[in-house]
């Protein structure tokens, strides 16, 4: 081996010597072999040879930091050091294949984490009416930016605003101008940014409103097609007609009358499935649906988290035109003119229709890799009453839809307020929903009546605690937090382009007793008059009554979030009568479950629940919307609830009741909870 003299003599002149080099041997051999590399010293400049003695005497020093690699190489070749070695690199090998292996388990047996949108409520805004920056009396976005810290108080973290896009608002914006611009009215493409990008500072997702079945009639496109544009012509739907009776056909709007218009510059009739301002786009025209996933691209590259799908069951018509057949075959033709006189065969869910879904959805996944932005899709589409045809939405096991279509029988709640009439809707979506899917709760949105006028204002704490006990996602529709109601609007509503009653369910936003309810606090000015017992119901007021609906509706909130029952655990009826619905939440392998009592009758009753077994005799309740009965302990067979009062109560218990009930629960995927490790495994 040969040693070169200026290597050593460079790196033993800067690093420390070793003490066992020192005592080599009282000063022998190697010791002078190697001090022949200490600089200054007077050395033969050729290079060092050693020999195996010399060999033999280095491996009596201790290796050290920057000895040279020659001198290195001899101690690796020794068993001591070598054995070690391979121990080591075999204790990293085995060490390596545990961890992959465990990690590969524990993936395997993890479910799996709930997204945003299943965490929190979604909460619809209304842009018109939620908050006014300017003093023109409608809502804006600035106005909505200015409010963010009401969703964080709330602990909400979803978002829907109903459009804001470029509209002649005929349909309050469902008719859209331009799907790529944003209405003076609500602000610039720059307040949108500013908003979209303060919401995700706050931790907050923004759902959007898709509108893919129509256009305004000012749409470019239409105007392009209404005057016979080669590309354009076919992006409506047109059809030959007599200009005095133009309807080729018995088709109804849902908005009552013909759905078919005679358009002067064109000399045909378009259809239209709403107003006669909302011609319903050509979806068998490819180039439509490419126009559409542009729309969806563009807004997904600004960053939104999601759409909501507006009336999507209207999508595709028959090509065929035939007339659908009449609910009362004896009804003289002239006089079917609404939605329910006819039975929707041609114009609503056409075959084709979920794959355009279908497609969007996939447009959706390429924006949702990245961890925690995945894009969110929910379906409007009102064909509760046939079940099957909502749950298409939900897609298949192997192609994925919205991530669920709006559950809209709670609308029908105040139509029958009573325990077995609110089983009965809640069981419709329960049993229909395919397994493993997510289930989701309406009870107020902008067309229909504010739950607090309909069902009374009696129960809408009850419906609330309902709301946000059940298992999915809740949607709150503005305002339900504090119980506002519907506004009288018979005389003075100024929007009549088609429903009246619905301007009174769209009043400003209550946030305080200041002028205008806080909505707009720069003019008198309000699109629609504020309600007029704003002064006790709005948000700043009931931030400090700990017993308001908003003190209650943030409460459960934030128990929903934090209990792994409430928020991804078993739910299973355990009684209904004509006053109270009981359900339980519980997840297997955790002690702590929840019931909840909720009266929806007229009178105050006592629930005996000693039949469940699975309950222990002594109740204590958590949380009451009466407050009085907070913290007290209830026998089981004695549950006393006044008429529109609720109870959470939580329970400890070491048996579930679903094992033995499995025809009553439900659960969207099972987990089970393993205390020692405090993590959740698929069981
Ligand atoms: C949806 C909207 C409704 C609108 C209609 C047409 O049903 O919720 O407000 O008028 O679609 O876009
Ligand atoms: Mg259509």
């Amino acid at each position: 081996m040969t040693l070169k003299k200026e290597t050593s003599s460079m790196e033993l002149g800067e690093c420390t010597r070793n003490p066992g080099y020192q005592d080599v041997d009282g000063g022998g051999s190697a010791a002078d072999t190697v001090t022949a590399a200490v600089p200054g010293e007077k050395q033969d400049s050729t290079a060092v040879k050693l020999d195996p003695d010399a060999a033999e005497e280095y491996t009596q020093l201790k290796p050290y930091a920057g000895m040279p690699k020659e001198v290195l190489l001899l101690y690796s070749s020794q068993a001591r050091y070598r054995v070690s070695r391979e121990i080591l690199f075999w204790l990293t090998v085995a060490c390596t294949l545990a961890l992959v292996v465990l990690t590969a388990t524990v993936i395997a047996l993890s479910p799996r984490c709930l997204s945003w949108w299943q965490t929190s409520p979604v909460y619809q805004i209304y842009p018109r009416s939620f908050r006014d920056s300017d003093g023109d009396g409608v809502g804006d976005l600035k106005g909505i930016q200015e409010q963010l810290d009401h969703f964080q108080y709330l602990n909400i973290k979803s978002v829907w605003i109903s459009p804001f896009y470029r509209s002649p608002m005929k349909d309050f914006g469902y008719d859209v101008e331009d799907f790529r611009d944003i209405d003076p009215l609500f602000g610039t493409m720059e307040d949108f940014e500013a908003l979209l990008a303060e919401m995700h500072n706050k931790g907050l997702k923004l759902i959007m409103d898709f509108i893919p079945n129509h256009t305004s009639d000012r749409h470019r496109w239409f105007n392009l097609s209404r005057t016979g544009d080669p590309h354009y012509k076919d992006y409506y739907i047109w059809v030959d007609c007599n200009q005095t009776v133009p309807r080729p056909n018995n088709w109804v709007s849902v908005f009552g009358n013909s759905s078919w218009t005679y358009d002067e510059v064109r000399g045909q009739c378009y259809l239209h499935q709403f107003l006669k301002e909302q011609p319903d786009l050509n979806f068998r025209n490819p180039n439509v649906s490419k126009e559409m996933i542009d729309i969806i691209h563009f807004w997904l590259g600004k960053g939104v988290d999601g759409f909501r799908m507006d009336a999507v069951k209207h999508i595709l018509e028959a090509a065929h035109l035939r007339d659908e057949p009449q609910v009362d075959p004896n009804k003289p033709p002239e006089s079917v003119t609404t939605e329910w006189d006819l039975y929707h065969d041609y114009t609503t869910s056409q075959l084709g229709l979920h794959d355009l879904l279908r497609d969007w959805r996939a447009e959706m996944d390429i924006y949702s890799r990245e961890p925690g932005r995945y894009r969110f899709m929910v379906t409007e589409s009102y064909d509760y009453h046939e079940v099957d045809k909502t749950m298409m939405y939900y897609g298949t096991p192997l192609v994925k839809e919205s991530d669920f279509p709006f559950n809209f029988y709670l609308l029908d709640l105040p139509q029958n307020t009573s325990g077995l009439w609110v089983q009965h809707l809640v069981h419709l979506w329960m049993a229909n929903m395919p397994r493993g899917q997510w289930a989701n709760w309406v009870v107020g949105n902008h067309d229909r009546p504010r739950i607090a006028s309909s069902a009374g204002q009696t129960y809408i704490r009850v419906i609330n605690m309902l709301l946000l006990t059940l298992p999915g996602t809740p949607t709150t529709y503005y305002g339900e937090e504090i119980g506002m109601e519907n506004i009288n609007v018979t005389d003075m509503c100024p929007y009549t382009t088609h429903s009246l009653s619905n301007c009174s369910l769209r009043s400003p936003m209550q946030w305080s007793g200041d002028m205008n309810a806080g909505f707009n606090n720069k003019t008198n000015i309000t699109w629609l008059p504020v309600h007029p017992e704003y002064r006790s119901i709005n948000v700043e007021v009931q931030k400090e009554d700990e017993s308001s609906v908003l003190a209650q509706y943030r409460f459960l909130n934030m128990l929903r979030q934090s209990e792994l029952p409430l928020q991804r655990g078993w739910f299973c009826y355990v009684h209904a009568d004509a006053s109270v619905f009981a359900f339980l939440r519980e997840l297997d392998g955790l002690n702590q479950a929840f019931l909840m009592v909720l009266n929806f009758g007229i009178e105050s009753v006592i629930t005996d629940l000693s039949s469940i077994r699975e309950l222990p005799d002594q109740l204590k309740v958590l949380m009451s919307t009466n407050q009085v009965s907070d913290g007290k302990v209830l026998q089981k067979s004695r549950i006393l609830t006044e008429a529109g009062e609720g109870l959470v109560i939580q329970y400890s218990t070491h048996t579930r009741f679903n094992p033995n009930h499995p025809g009553q629960c439900y659960v969207s995927e099972k987990a089970c909870y393993l205390g020692a490790l405090d993590i959740l495994y698929k069981c």
